[in-house]
């Protein structure tokens, strides 16, 4: 793969997003990567091929040059703990929050509190920032359970549409950070690739 371009999508909800995008700057992979169980696509364009990951290993991916090129969600990437990663393009897709939430009637809180989350770096950075001492309870998804059930008093989560904490008698409390699907390059490829990868910026600049 190190002679043409490798671009990494995030598989789940935002993946047709990402397909478009791509098709409207002129890249079609060989068969629909959301009806097959392959990983890795060739592309109507010879050099290029796709991979489809889940999205904290986009950035893993891309970070190791792997992939020269990948699509990630903002909430994965101020998680990610690698290096070796520009981040030149907002792609207006598969916009969220990220918010803590609780009980819509919440009990008497202690000082310290215990927040559920998958988004555990962000979430301690967020507490830290305003000094206030939590501990965080790592979860790797329903996160909307835990004040429920008292594992936790609130939870760091993606809000979309707000359905999911309406369902379970949460009400978004404090915003952390508004997420999108970021355009994410490896620095040694931007350099190597230079003119393949700055023409695909340029063309995703031009269908936003
Ligand atoms: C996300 C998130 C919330 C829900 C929010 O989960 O963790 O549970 O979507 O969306 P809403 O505000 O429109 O209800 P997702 O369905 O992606 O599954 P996950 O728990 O596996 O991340």
């Amino acid at each position: 793969m190190a002679a043409g371009l490798t671009i990494a999508l995030t598989k789940g909800r935002v993946l047709a997003e990402e397909l478009r995008l791509l098709a409207a700057i002129g890249i079609e992979p060989e068969e629909d990567p959301a009806s097959s169980r392959k990983l890795v696509f060739s592309t109507n364009q010879d050099d290029v091929s796709i991979m489809v990951l889940r999205g904290m290993d986009v950035a893993t991916y891309v970070s190791h040059g792997i992939a020269d090129i990948g699509m990630s969600g903002k909430d994965v990437l101020l998680e990610f703990e690698g290096s070796s990663l520009y981040e030149p393009l907002d792609l207006k897709i598969g916009r969220c929050q990220l918010m803590v939430a609780g009980l819509a009637e919440e009990p008497a809180l202690p000082a310290r509190m215990r927040i559920a989350t998958k988004f555990t770096h962000t979430a301690k950075r967020f507490y830290a920032a305003q000094g206030r001492q939590v501990d965080i309870i790592k979860l790797y998804g329903a996160m909307e359970l835990a004040p429920v059930t008292g594992l936790a008093h609130r939870i760091v989560d993606l809000v979309e549409t707000g359905n999911t904490l309406k369902a379970n008698g949460l009400v978004a409390m404090e915003l952390i950070e508004e997420i999108s699907t970021r355009l994410i390059v490896n620095e040694s490829a931007y350099k190597t690739k230079s003119a393949r990868i700055k023409s695909i910026i340029g063309a995703l600049e031009g269908v936003l």
